[in-house]
């Protein structure tokens, strides 16, 4: 049995989620700060995708691509979508990838300013700040799964979508 914290259904969902909305238009995805992979799984093996984890933790289930190492933005170019599912220290780097490429980030701590006390709204409302200060299209999400930690932001860069 693989054990996850909190809600579990959340992959399936995320997963759901961006086949949903961007079908056969991408095909490499960064699942960041993936940890065990379970949403690259469903990515790759139910909408046929080719998702990897890149984390630098690196323990990831058996046949799950992994990059273990700590993303960056400089990396964002390779893929198509950025994803960042509770992605805890990688969080400024996934939303600093919107710039570049379309980005889904669904936060759980405050890893963006570690000199405020940000709740999920006020955490959610700097990303928004960042993305319109760059011209970046957004739109939020509100995700069916059983958590405080169910809002997220999709972003597509200036000139995308
Ligand atoms: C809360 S876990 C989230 C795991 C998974 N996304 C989930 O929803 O279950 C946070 C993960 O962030 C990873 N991480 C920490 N710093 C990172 C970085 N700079 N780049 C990528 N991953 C990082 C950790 O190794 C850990 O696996």
């Amino acid at each position: 049995m693989i054990r996850f914290h909190g809600a579990s259904e959340r992959f399936e969902v995320v997963a759901d989620f961006v086949y949903q909305r961007f079908a056969n238009s991408i095909k490499y995805i960064a699942d960041v700060a993936g940890g065990q992979g379970m949403l690259t799984r469903i990515l790759n093996k139910k909408y046929n995708y080719e998702a990897e984890v890149v984390d630098p933790r690196g323990w990831t289930l058996k046949g799950v691509p992994n990059r273990p190492e700590e993303f960056s933005p400089k990396i964002a170019d390779y893929y198509d979508l950025i994803v960042g599912l509770h992605p805890d220290e990688a969080t400024r780097a996934v939303v600093e990838s919107a710039l570049i490429k379309p980005v889904l980030i669904i936060p759980c701590c405050n890893f963006w300013d570690k000199s405020q006390k940000l709740g999920r709204e006020a955490m959610l409302s700097e990303f928004i700040k960042y993305f319109d200060e760059h011209n970046v299209k957004w739109e939020k999400i509100v995700f069916d799964f059983k958590s405080s930690k169910n809002v997220g932001l999709v972003s597509f860069p200036k000139g995308v979508k």
